[in-house]
């Protein structure tokens, strides 16, 4: 963190106490700020006077759910990333979350490891947020290549500078979605595509006591052939719509299969949420070739 950067503000929505408290621990531990709300109205209420930076919210809670705090929420900010955190076996609330704009969901019981990655991520991705120069709107046609090693810690930045090439052009409720969007789906080319690491070699990571996910991905990173592999990102913008093409140099995979996000039983896995989060996010998410390539899509905002 930069010496003029504050810490993350954390908001903890939670009636169960000893699930607050266990949330709280572990978000103190990454040296964040935390504040703990006990209903949906009580978290409101925080938000309005607090401006936290992320939400982690349950979803049934008593006097104001998750859902109806959410969608108040989401009428005053885009920018607040709100994760649900739904008990196992709720699916269909997750979905209805996920399309109120919550910007991720969590399964409970939470990992520690899992928590700790994630929370990671997001203040990166504040971190790197710069400040939105509406300005440079008045520009209709953009190209932007850009190729990357296989650091998942500037993704951050990355996504930042991909997004101020759309300024202007995306709506502001759309913009913190596709941010996170963008994020995933160049985790998954580094992460599963340059450097190997497989649906099981992740949920093992995951689950381990011994090893990390970011063991595996250091190990990887510096081994051949995973080292010298590359991601290239190109981005276009034309008068109707964005277009990010991502390219990794691994094997692909089998896209086809990849779960139905509207299905809500596939909602319930540890991971597999980026390619989920992205699909609700574009206007259109395609896999090419061995499923290497994923083209992106986002209808821009039309004049008038
Ligand atoms: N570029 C890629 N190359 C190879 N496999 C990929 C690629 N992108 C996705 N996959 C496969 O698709 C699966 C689902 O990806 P998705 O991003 O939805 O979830 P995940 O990466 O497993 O977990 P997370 O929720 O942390 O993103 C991955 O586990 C991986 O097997
Ligand atoms: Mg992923």
């Amino acid at each position: 963190m930069g010496q003029n950067e504050r810490k993350m503000k954390v908001l903890i929505v939670e009636d169960d106490t000893f699930s607050r408290q266990y949330m709280s621990s572990l978000v103190r531990l990454g040296d964040y700020e935390v504040l703990e709300a006990r209903d949906g109205a009580e978290g409101l209420l925080m938000f309005e006077t607090h401006a936290p930076d992320l939400i982690f919210s349950d979803i049934s809670m008593p006097i104001m759910d998750g859902l109806e705090m959410l969608e108040r929420i989401r009428r005053k900010s885009h920018d607040t990333i709100v994760v649900m955190t739904t008990a196992f076996g709720n699916p269909e609330f997750t979905l209805k979350a996920l399309r109120l704009r919550a910007n991720d969901y969590l399964v409970k019981p939470v990992i520690p490891k899992d928590i700790i990655a994630n929370l990671k991520k997001y203040a990166a991705v504040l971190a790197a947020r710069s400040v939105e120069r509406e300005v440079i709107g008045f520009i209709l046609e953009r190209y932007l290549k850009l190729s990357l090693d296989n650091r998942l810690e500037v993704l951050g930045i990355v996504a930042d500078r991909l997004m101020q090439e759309t300024e202007g052009h995306i709506l502001p409720a759309d913009r913190m979605g596709v941010r996170l969007g963008l994020l995933e789906i160049i985790i998954n080319a580094i992460e599963h595509g340059n450097l190997g690491i497989t649906y099981c070699d992740k949920t093992a990571a995951i689950e381990s006591k011994s090893i990390d996910l970011g063991d595996l991905v250091a190990q990887r990173t510096s081994q051949e052939p995973y080292r010298s592999r590359r991601v290239q990102i190109q981005f276009q913008m034309n008068a109707e719509m964005c277009e990010w093409v991502i390219t990794d140099e691994g094997e692909g995979f089998d896209w086809r299969s990849v779960p139905d996000p509207n299905d809500p039983a596939n909602l319930m896995s540890m991971h597999g949420r980026g390619i989920l989060l992205a699909r609700l996010n574009f206007d259109e998410v395609l896999f090419l070739e061995r499923g290497n390539k994923v083209v992106l899509r986002k209808k821009l905002i039309q004049p008038g």
